[in-house]
């Protein structure tokens, strides 16, 4: 008996139905990309109101399709955290909703871990124990992932998240929201040594942590020369933002890489798991299998569709119904990340 999963953490609303061998009946994502694209980022409460438009027929779409009836569900799952406070409270109070109504258990998904899991469905072995990276446009963070729920925070970003980093320097170079597939279109026909970016962190072997602050502000000054903040006035010539694309996309996955390596090493680990949004990245998805080759570490990363948000990548749920760790009625969202994962 399959399971139905719900995912409103940002400003996709989606949906899934997947079976106990993770076989998918059903998925459907609808992007919120056209309401947030004039605001070049995510207006929470119009997200929030978005959502609340789209729940009901995406989980009747997903339902419909899959040719299940409720009760031939096991639990229904929702991202309770991390994410938008208001995104969440859509989400968990759908699916608090459909648990009454339907007479089903609820299971809690953390995100930042679905995001790692959606590795799991690209792989037939079990993807554990692993080093876990999560590239996305919230968090960037390094986890020792023992089982599907055993996680140890190692290291992250200390400021943004490294999509928010090519979201940012996308709007600098007038690229329409989200900006990052939109960055890396336009960097394939520029020169990635045309400006020498800094690679924040990466000198410091010691620690795991990374930021992406300091390089997003270092594009700024190249392309303004004062730190002129009104993008909008500036007249960039083509070819200076395809070079400037390439270079920012080259010292940002410099960086990952470069830290995900120092991280096999300090662990030991030998299996390399990457999800989130910039793991659809193929510069960086070639780098890391370079650099996992080269070591002789597995590297699995999500299909580029499950690596941005999606409800497939809520199969995790299953690993916590063969625990019996179902959630509350009571149970409330967290919007932040507990570092711990
Ligand atoms: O995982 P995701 O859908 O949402 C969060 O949990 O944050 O990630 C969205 C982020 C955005 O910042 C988007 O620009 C970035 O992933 N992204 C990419 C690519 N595709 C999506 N960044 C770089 N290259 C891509 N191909
Ligand atoms: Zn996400």
């Amino acid at each position: 008996m399959p399971i139905l999963a719900i995912e409103t953490t940002c400003d996709e609303t989606a949906a899934a139905v997947i079976d106990r061998d993770r076989q998918v009946l059903a998925a459907a994502v609808a992007s919120q990309e056209q309401i947030h694209q004039r605001f070049h980022g995510v207006v929470p409460e119009l997200a929030a109101r978005a959502h609340l438009e789209r729940i009901v027929p995406i989980v009747d779409k997903v339902m419909r399709e899959s040719q299940l009836a409720p009760q031939d569900l096991t639990a229904i799952a929702v991202a309770t955290q991390p994410g938008l406070p208001g995104s969440l409270l859509v989400g968990l109070a759908a699916a608090k909703a459909l648990c009454v109504a339907w007479r089903k258990p609820l299971v809690a998904v953390n995100h930042v871990q679905a995001h790692i899991y959606a590795c799991q469905l690209a792989s037939a072995d079990s993807i554990f124990p692993c080093l876990g990276f999560v590239v996305s446009g919230g968090h960037t963070n390094l986890y020792r992932c023992q089982s599907a729920e055993d996680w140890d925070y190692l290291g992250g970003t200390i400021d943004d998240a490294v999509g928010e980093a090519f979201d940012k320097v996308a709007v600098m170079l007038g690229l329409p929201y989200p900006g990052g597939p939109h960055l890396s279109r336009l960097a394939e026909q520029g020169n990635e040594q045309a400006y020498d970016l800094p690679r924040p962190m990466v000198a410091d072997r010691t620690q795991l942590n990374l930021s992406f602050s300091g390089l997003k502000t270092a594009v700024r000054y190249q392309l303004t020369g004062t730190g002129k903040q009104d993008f909008s006035q500036l007249q960039l010539d083509d070819q200076i933002k395809a070079d400037m694309a390439a270079s920012f996309q080259r010292a940002a996955i410099d960086c990952l890489v470069n830290k995900a390596e120092l991280a096999l090493q300090q662990t030991g680990l030998e299996r390399l798991c990457v999800g989130g949004g910039v793991a659809a990245n193929q510069l960086l998805r070639g780098e890391l299998r370079q650099m996992c080759e080269r070591r002789s570490v597995s590297l699995v990363i999500a299909d580029p569709e499950l690596c941005t948000d999606n409800a497939v990548m809520g199969a995790i749920a299953w690993e916590q119904v063969q625990r019996g760790n179902f959630a509350s009625l009571e149970i409330d969202i967290q919007a932040g990340l507990l570092r711990g994962g």
